[in-house]
């Protein structure tokens, strides 16, 4: 009897040792990219073309990400500045730099209120207006035919506070209601390999403004209406990570669209940085529909808050707190 305890005693770390060394476990991943795979995700960052000349920039971006969004590139301003002109050199420079290194592709963004030239909001006739968004969308949306994982069809078309109104855009005054789905159509036309998403913030938690977006989602499914996710940008601060992030997020994929963080940066440092960033990866790993996360940008030196130091990496492309506790999560 004491013998054979002893010999169970003995043998008990060498199986211990087994397990953890046991053939097929899987490492921890290391990089942004390997850890969201290994959850079925993808990981992505906005990026900017004119910063892609720069080593340390595009070492980070194609050791830690396997998505990019184009952060201005392919907006109204930058593809089509004058009315029937469109502009491809930087959305191109992303693209290909992406598709090269093998990302998907987040297209942002067809139709916006904001970084919209001038002679698109002076336009004064609805029906004018709707035939110059479809051609916009036919031109920009038909050019990355096949390429593009994921449209931000529409952006920010609601409007803020407690109203649930829509955005008093040019398209709202102009065209009426019916605009989004008319881009949502026109955009399944130019690509029917992409999936289509209505993007937005202040929408992470369960609100007025969130509320109205997830009636509209309701609706354009029962409808059909060609709609296949929702982005939610999550520009927040330690402070405003919603508590009910998660609910939120599953309420919109019982729907029936794949749900997406979009745009996450969250201003702040250290270790409440580290935390609040842990939330939104949590509440993203913990609804299945939740497949894409992207941060807006690479490094906190070029970000569109850069006094806010929102991202994952500071200006000299060192890991940040919030970095780890990111991978942390993803490994978990
Ligand atoms: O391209 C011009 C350049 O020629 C000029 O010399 C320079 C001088 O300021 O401006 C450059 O344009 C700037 C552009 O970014 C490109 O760098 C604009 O001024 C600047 O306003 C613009 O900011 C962008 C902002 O959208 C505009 O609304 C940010 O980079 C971009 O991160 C930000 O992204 C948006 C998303 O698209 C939608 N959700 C919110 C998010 C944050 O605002």
């Amino acid at each position: 009897m004491r013998k054979s305890l002893g010999v169970v005693l003995a043998v008990v770390p060498v199986l211990a040792a087994l397990v953890v060394t046991a053939p097929g476990a899987s490492a921890a991943a290391t990089t942004l990219k390997a850890g969201a795979s290994a959850k079925g995700r993808v990981f992505g960052a906005a990026v900017a073309a004119n910063r892609l000349g720069e080593s340390a920039y595009v070492t980070t971006l194609n050791r830690e990400f396997n998505q990019a969004t184009p952060e201005n590139e392919m907006k109204w301003d930058a593809t089509e500045p004058n009315r029937g002109q469109f502009t491809y050199g930087n959305a191109d420079r992303v693209v290909n730099h992406a598709r090269g290194q093998g990302m998907a592709v987040r297209g942002h963004t067809l139709v916006w209120h904001s970084q919209l030239p001038g002679w698109v909001s002076n336009i004064g006739s609805g029906s004018e207006l709707l035939s110059v968004m479809r051609n916009h969308i036919s031109n920009v949306a038909g050019r990355y035919r096949g390429q593009i994982a994921y449209w931000d069809v529409v952006n920010e078309a609601f409007a803020d506070g407690t109203s649930g109104a829509r955005r008093s855009t040019v398209f709202q005054q102009r065209i009426g209601n019916g605009y989004i789905e008319e881009a949502f159509r026109a955009a399944r036309t130019a690509d029917p390999s992409a999936k289509l998403c209505y993007n937005d913030y202040n929408t992470d938690g369960q609100n007025a403004k969130s509320t109205a977006v997830y009636n509209m989602v309701r609706d354009f499914k029962a409808r059909g209406v060609p709609i296949d996710c929702v982005g939610f940008q999550a520009h927040l601060s330690t402070g405003s990570v919603p508590g009910d992030i998660q609910a939120n997020l599953q309420r919109f994929a019982n729907l029936g669209v794949d749900v997406h963080i979009t745009e996450l940066d969250i201003g702040g440092s250290g270790t409440s940085q580290a935390d609040a960033y842990a939330r939104v990866i949590r509440a993203c790993l913990a609804v299945s529909r939740c497949n894409a996360i992207t941060v807006w940008g690479v490094t906190d030196k070029y970000s569109w808050r850069a006094s806010q130091t929102p991202l994952l990496f500071d200006g000299n492309y060192n890991k940040k707190p919030a970095y780890n506790s990111v991978l942390s999560v993803l490994n978990s």
